[in-house]
């Protein structure tokens, strides 16, 4: 492994150091094989050739009528990309593949109760069930072309089953994480104006069979009284029979999926020819007030920018086995499970559970088992294996290549245990930031070119071009040392249409800030906001230091949360960290650290000294703590990120809000205890 370490000496307003910038080279085995190595790249994706070089990705799809104009920009800044071209998702995620691949497996779908049969679903099979679901929903439900479907499914071969068979039919699919209450649920309902709901009866989660379809009935009902009325609830059954709540039948509401299939089999629906512009899903996401807004995704652009990011980013071949550990409920598992994979005819693993049931070894059985090369997770999910099994990688014989994380910043200490526990020193490591409205990546490094940075997601994937402006809209230099507020200069096709039914609340949240003029119909006249603070090095890499409001500000100078966690991780009996500002009368705020320990180790003043220690150490005087403390837990979301605004009000005395929804609730009054 060929190393360099390259410290930056920036001006630094900002008291954001890591405890080191190392570069790692790629493999000279990972450059030989991978999709993407061009020296002319910069210059092929340069602005001056922009929107035309998105034509390239496009080509990776199969159209039935190409289209008349690339970029669209008439209706400013609801950007229409490949106007008037025409094609269908679900095509192109399994039709087009039988002729030379009907055979190849499309789905390994690992159920959570290891005396399950891992299920290996062919291309052919995929197409058979897709298309006779296609038929269910049209005939059954009387679905068509526009309509919107709420999906609330969880881990398994039905739920993308049931999303492409929406996408053959025109549908607009809605998926909501499986872990979401009935509430949420209706919610999502309501706002999408959803009559059909489509569910699951149960599902195993950390050895629990839960009853799922019991949620949807309450969902139902809620939704009922705000006024959407769901006619049809269709139950997929997995475990019939072995859920009271199940027998609940309401009639003329619900179908029993399998029963109901039985009139189709054999049946083949012909795909829907979607303009490009028609919009495929809509996926909702919390923004930093109001309700959920629903992220409108389009057809065209959207395949085009999520195939293109699976061949050229994730390096998915045709001989992969490719394994996304995020949920298909998630932006990640719409793009990064299904719809990426499945259009480059890759096999794609879905696996139901915890990564870390029944034990630790899990995740790498299944990765021995299976052959996965191409591994795809998450910081929160890399931190909760290293804490329950640093040392089980080494016990299980597989070979990733590649390896993905996604979602929040990574620390460089978990970063490198990533890297040589699990990645066994060989695996490349691509950090991609995005989110869910961008549909696919934004910061990322391309692999077999760029070098990685831990710490770092790297430059703009090849046609996107960040820039950081600080709050006057004023341009902060690469190499400056300072964060600001990160946006990508150019449309690219990933990006979703609009809020879906809020046209209004999409300009105002991610255009309005730097927009000159609101009827300009220039694309140069609206970047887009992401809503992240970053930080761009000398080498264009990004650092992504969180949200606008993750940002602690102390006596003027602005600390990234994850720097201070950073830090405290250095301290090896600490497993998990989490900062939070507090109300200071002279400085603003100061940060307040919350820390969880590796099993074997108990809270003592001295530790807490130690971890107090190494952030004025590793960063200076100005992260000092006001508190540490060693917490059982920290509290958690469901999807397992930590929820800092939950310890943010308990710092600042204030109310922690509904925590009903987090994974352990019971954690936040034991906190509160230790610090009244
Ligand atoms: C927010 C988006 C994108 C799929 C999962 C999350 C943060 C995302 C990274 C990364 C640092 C990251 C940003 C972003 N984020 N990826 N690699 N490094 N931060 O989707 O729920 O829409 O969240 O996650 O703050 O804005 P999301």
């Amino acid at each position: 492994m060929s190393e360099k370490n390259i410290v930056e000496t920036s001006a630094a307003e900002i008291a954001v150091h890591w405890q080191e910038e190392d570069y790692f080279a790629p493999s000279p085995a990972f450059i030989h094989q991978a999709n993407l190595v061009d020296e002319t790249l910069a210059d092929r994706f340069s602005l001056d050739n922009f929107p035309d070089y998105y034509t390239e990705f496009a080509e990776l799809l199969t159209w039935y009528k190409y289209w008349d104009e690339v970029l669209d920009t008439s209706d400013a800044p609801c950007w229409k990309w490949f106007r008037g071209g025409k094609l269908n998702a679900s095509y192109n995620c399994i039709d087009r593949h039988l002729a030379k691949n009907k055979n190849k497996t499309a789905i390994h779908f690992v159920p959570e109760l290891e005396t399950e049969r891992v299920d290996h679903i062919t291309y052919q099979e995929l197409y058979v069930r897709v298309n006779e679901f296609a038929a269910l929903l049209r005939n059954s439900a009387g679905l068509k072309r526009g309509d919107r479907v709420t999906i609330h499914m969880p881990m398994s071969v039905e739920l993308p089953i049931t999303m492409l068979a929406c996408a053959r039919l025109g549908v607009i699919h809605s998926v909501v994480f499986g872990g979401f209450s009935a509430s949420a649920c209706a919610d999502r309902i309501i706002d999408s104006n959803s009559r059909v709901l489509i569910t699951m009866d149960a599902y195993y989660r950390g050895g629990k069979l839960l009853d799922h379809k019991t949620v949807d009935n309450e969902a139902c009902g809620l939704a009922e009284k705000e006024g959407q009325k769901v006619d049809k609830l269709l139950v997929w059954q997995r475990y019939p029979g072995k859920m009271s709540s199940n027998a609940e039948i309401v009639e003329g509401r619900d179908v029993i999926v399998n029963d109901e299939l039985k009139k189709y089999y054999g049946a083949r629906i012909e795909p829907e020819q979607m303009l490009a512009e028609e919009p495929l899903f809509l996926m909702y996401t919390s923004g930093t007030t109001g309700k959920p807004k629903g992220a409108q995704h389009g057809t065209g652009g959207y395949l085009a920018y999520v195939t293109a990011m699976s061949k050229y980013i994730q390096d998915i071949h045709p001989e992969d086995v490719y394994w996304c550990m995020a949920d298909i409920g998630w932006i990640t598992g719409h793009s990064f499970i299904v719809y990426g994979p499945l259009a480059l005819c890759a096999s794609t693993v879905i696996y139901e559970g915890i990564p870390t049931y029944p034990d630790a070894g899990r995740c790498w059985r299944i990765a021995q088992d299976l052959g996965v090369s191409i591994f795809h997770t998450a910081p929160t999910a890399i931190r909760a294996l290293r804490k329950v099994g640093p040392d089980e990688p080494a016990k299980y014989n597989y070979n990733f290549k590649h390896m993905t994380t996604v979602g929040e910043p990574i620390e460089p200490e978990v970063w490198k245990w990533y890297h040589k526990v699990v990645g066994k020193g060989k695996a490349v490591i691509v950090d991609t930031y995005w989110q869910t409205e961008t549909g696919g990546f934004l910061c990322a490094t391309v692999p077999g070119m760029q070098l990685m940075k831990p710490g770092s997601a790297g430059p703009g994937v090849p046609g996107i071009h960040p820039i950081i402006y600080d709050e006057n809209g004023t341009v902060i230099p690469p190499g400056a040392g300072k964060a600001g507020n990160i946006c990508i200069q150019n449309p690219w096709p990933g990006c979703f249409q609009t809020i879906w039914g809020n046209r209004e609340r999409f300009v105002d949240t991610y255009f309005k800030m730097y927009n000159k003029n609101p009827n300009s119909k220039d694309w140069r006249d609206w970047p887009y906001l992401t809503g992240d603070a970053a930080m761009e090095a000398a080498d264009g890499y990004i650092r992504v230091l969180g949200r606008i409001d993750d940002v602690i500000n102390v006596s003027g100078h602005r600390l990234g949360t994850k720097e201070i966690e950073s830090a405290a991780l250095t301290v090896p009996e600490v497993a998990e960290a989490a900062v939070v500002p507090v109300i200071h009368e002279v400085k603003g705020t100061e940060p307040e650290l919350y820390v969880s320990l590796r099993p074997g180790f108990e809270p003592s003043a001295e530790l807490r000294q130690k971890v107090a220690d190494a952030i004025v150490t590793q960063i200076g005087k100005i992260a000092r703590c006001k508190n540490v403390y060693i917490v059982p837990d920290m509290p958690k979301t469901r999807s397992g990120k930590i929820m800092r605004r939950v310890l943010g009000a308990i710092s600042n005395k204030g109310d922690v809000g509904n925590v009903m929804t987090l994974a352990n609730p019971e954690i936040v009054d034991q906190i509160k205890g230790m610090v009244d």
